[in-house]
């Protein structure tokens, strides 16, 4: 009889506390409402209302070193787009912060696994690391690249921090050529300089030993079939719609250095040679680095729409000959932290 007073009352207990985080999570979003609505209305009167001239001290304002009293008529107009868009970056912060609280929240009244908190990832370090295996990203290729090109090589380069961040085991980053035009495009992106990264300016060569470097390329008749721990496997910073056809295996060759291709003809049915992003070239180097196999990892890394096939199945592989496997743009949003 006590027993299941007992359940009953822990039954009790359970549901009022699902009832606590549902009214919480409710609250949560009528704050996202109120908050967007109070951001509408600042925007609407950001376009209505005088451009104030003077801070609240009453020194004078200024916007790209002019004095705002002196502004132009279409300075001005670019003021006040700047001023907005201080706002609309407040709001997406905000939006923001409520969207990570109420992922939590759902997450812990369903008991899901979020990935590894702030504290975890503190310490999820290369230098604690288990795994000694060193990438280097070379970025030496900066001037054989359209400004919007050498912006998505930066882009994927973020992807592949936050995903080397993320895992328990990360490899030993290195970016090599770190100078000129990819420098100055990573200048873009705050704080970088206090990642958990190797930046050089110099070439990988003066690095490292010659004997240890493997230049990744799918022109390379040498197939990888395992990652070893004291070698460095480079990955060429480019995104060049295959108009630079095999130039990684070229250099390779040309500087004498081991080469060799990631191993997805041994587990899918290939037509073309098979290009990938940097981004994946990496992630599928990870997956298998924390124990996946290199099938696992290609299953898990690339994007769902390209086609591939186990092998033996007469079946073309959906891609362009070549050309890397680009990611949508939704696949292709910044996911740095
Ligand atoms: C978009 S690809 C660059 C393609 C460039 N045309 C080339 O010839 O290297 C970016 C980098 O990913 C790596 N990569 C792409 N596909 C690969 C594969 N199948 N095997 C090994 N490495 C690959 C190479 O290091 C390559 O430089």
């Amino acid at each position: 009889m006590n027993v299941s007073s007992d359940k009953t009352q822990e039954k009790m207990e359970n549901s009022s506390e699902t009832c606590n985080k549902k009214d919480e999570l409710i609250e949560a979003c009528e704050t996202n409402l109120k908050t967007r609505e109070y951001y509408q209305e600042k925007y609407q009167k950001l376009n209505e209302e005088e451009i104030k001239l003077h801070d609240d001290d009453g020194n004078p304002l200024f916007f790209n070193g002019v004095e705002v009293s002196k502004l132009s008529k279409s300075q001005l107009k670019k003021y006040r787009r700047m001023l907005k868009f201080e706002a609309v970056k407040k709001d997406k912060r905000a939006k923001e912060r409520l969207k990570t609280k109420k992922r939590k929240h759902e997450a812990k009244l369903n008991n899901l696994d979020l990935g590894p908190t702030r504290k975890q990832l503190k310490r999820s370090r290369m230098a604690n690391s288990s795994c000694k295996t060193s990438v280097v990203l070379d970025l030496s290729f900066d001037g054989l690249m359209i400004p919007k090109d050498l912006g998505k090589v930066i882009k994927q380069v973020l992807r592949v921090y936050t995903e080397n961040r993320r895992s328990s085991t990360p490899m030993q980053l290195h970016i090599t050529s770190f100078e000129g035009k990819a420098k100055a495009e990573m200048e873009k992106h705050n704080g970088y300089q206090h990642w958990d990264l190797n930046f050089h300016q110099t070439s990988y060569l003066d690095i490292f030993p010659r004997e240890k470097l493997i230049y990744l390329t799918s022109e390379s008749e040498n197939i990888i079939t395992t990652l070893e721990e004291d070698k460095v496997y480079i990955i060429g910073g480019l995104v060049d719609h295959n108009s630079h056809k095999g130039i990684c295996y070229k250099k390779a060759l040309e500087q004498g250095i081991q080469h060799g291709q990631l191993p997805i003809g041994e587990y899918f049915h290939m037509k073309h040679r098979k290009v990938f992003t940097i981004n994946q070239v990496f992630e599928i180097l990870l997956r298998v680095i924390e124990g996946k196999s290199f099938k696992e990892a290609f299953e898990s890394t690339l994007p769902k729409r390209i086609n591939i096939q186990p092998n033996k199945v007469d079946n073309e592989v959906h891609t362009n000959d070549g050309d890397a496997i680009e990611e949508s743009e939704s696949d292709n949003d910044d996911a740095t932290s």
